[in-house]
């Protein structure tokens, strides 16, 4: 085993699940939302301090939005529609 001590400022999971016949959130645009995101912090050089991953299934399924979580607040967002991406982008804002 071999531990890394590193702690961006900022971590952004996203869930990107894919189910068939259920809810998830590759159906709600949680890929959409990842790069995003992703994108974001690459066009404004802060892929050091902000971590953006993709994840599984982080338990908050639904048929409306996709599904992140930002650390280290600990805060879950549900629902994610592309209205909503702005508002992701000013919890990134940091200095
Ligand atoms: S599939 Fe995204 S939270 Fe469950």
């Amino acid at each position: 085993m071999e531990i890394v001590n590193l702690k961006p400022k900022k971590h952004i999971i996203v869930c990107v699940n894919e189910r068939e016949n259920e809810d998830c959130c590759m159906n709600v645009c949680g890929m959409e939302l990842f790069l995003y995101l992703k994108n974001y912090v690459r066009n404004n050089g802060l892929s050091g301090s902000v971590w953006i991953t993709r994840s599984k299934c982080l338990g908050f399924c639904n048929n409306t939005g996709a599904v992140a979580v930002i650390y280290p607040e600990g805060k879950w967002i549900t629902e994610i529609k592309e209205d909503d991406y702005d508002n992701i982008i000013k919890e990134l804002r940091l200095f």
